[in-house]
């Protein structure tokens, strides 16, 4: 790589106050993911006269073919509007592509803090000019009147393939509040049960939800599994868009999303 060096773990103290320096919430979770996580590997910093000014790098989710998340993603305040961060990121998708990388997402809010200011707009704009599309907007993730946009990236031509949909045994075994959320809860599950979830599961997953005072249920299952729209539609979901070949080309990503108050 020509300006991009790969993270250590003696960087994460600098990476954490770089971080630190735009956003105190976003250190904290970061630095928690850098060392309890290991998370340093595939993170990449950009250096300017021996400090380190730029941080990016990807995640690889399980279950996917190739399939990779853009983690946190900062140009020091004292660099920004200088070119850097199209370098970083021009660099990185490189890189990825040479890894064989298949499809990159990204997670992005659309604050606006007290001064009316879109606090991510201008990641958004370098985003998209890099080739990335919003594929789905959840309506007030974070927060009420706080949405999240994940955008996505193909990195190589598609090669379309068919997989079979099978009905899996799905059912649900947790109720959780979404990191970095108020108030939006997800569901864990498990897909080697005896039977398939019905309806009154996901009623059960809900009321938990309602008792906890949660906002809004997001819930996400591969395309190819048969017959779990039916109990949640049924149950009061709908389905709020796809992630497009996420698990595979051909194998995408449903959202399901549920307003509980
Ligand atoms: C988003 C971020 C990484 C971009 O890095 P950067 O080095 O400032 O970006 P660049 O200088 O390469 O500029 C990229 C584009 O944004 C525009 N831009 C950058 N800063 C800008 C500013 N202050 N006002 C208006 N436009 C700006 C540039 O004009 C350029 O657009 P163009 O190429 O179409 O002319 C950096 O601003 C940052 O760390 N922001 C805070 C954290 C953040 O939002 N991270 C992403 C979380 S999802």
């Amino acid at each position: 790589m020509k300006y991009l060096r790969e993270m250590k773990e003696t960087d994460i103290n600098a990476v954490v106050a770089l971080i630190e320096a735009h956003d105190e919430d976003d250190a904290e979770q970061a630095e928690k993911e850098y060392r309890e996580m290991g998370g340093h590997f595939d993170q990449y910093v950009l250096e300017s006269e021996g400090n380190i000014i730029g941080i990016t790098g990807y995640i690889t989710p399980p279950s996917c073919e190739r399939t990779h998340w853009l983690s946190w993603t900062y140009i020091h305040p004292d660099h920004t509007n200088q070119g850097h961060g199209r370098t970083m990121l021009t660099e990185l998708i490189d890189h990825i592509k040479a890894q064989e990388g298949r499809k990159l997402f990204i997670k992005v809010s659309d604050y606006v803090d007290e001064e009316g200011k879109a606090v991510y707009a201008i990641a958004l704009h370098l985003y998209r000019s890099l080739g990335f599309r919003v594929e789905i907007t959840h309506k007030d993730f974070y927060d009420e009147g706080e949405s999240q946009h994940i955008l996505g990236l193909r990195l190589k031509p598609e090669q379309p393939k068919f997989t079979k949909p099978e009905e899996w045994p799905v059912q649900f075994n947790s109720v959780y509040e979404i990191a970095e959320t108020d108030d939006s809860y997800s569901f864990g599950w498990i897909d080697d049960a005896d039977e398939l979830f019905d309806e009154d599961d996901v009623h059960k997953g809900i009321d938990s939800v309602a008792d906890d005072e949660g906002r809004m249920i997001f819930l996400t299952f591969p395309s190819d599994y048969l017959n779990i729209k039916e109990p949640l539609v049924a149950a009061g979901f709908r389905l709020s868009g796809t992630l497009l070949d996420y698990f595979d080309d051909g194998v995408h990503e449903l959202h399901f999303t549920h307003k509980v108050n």
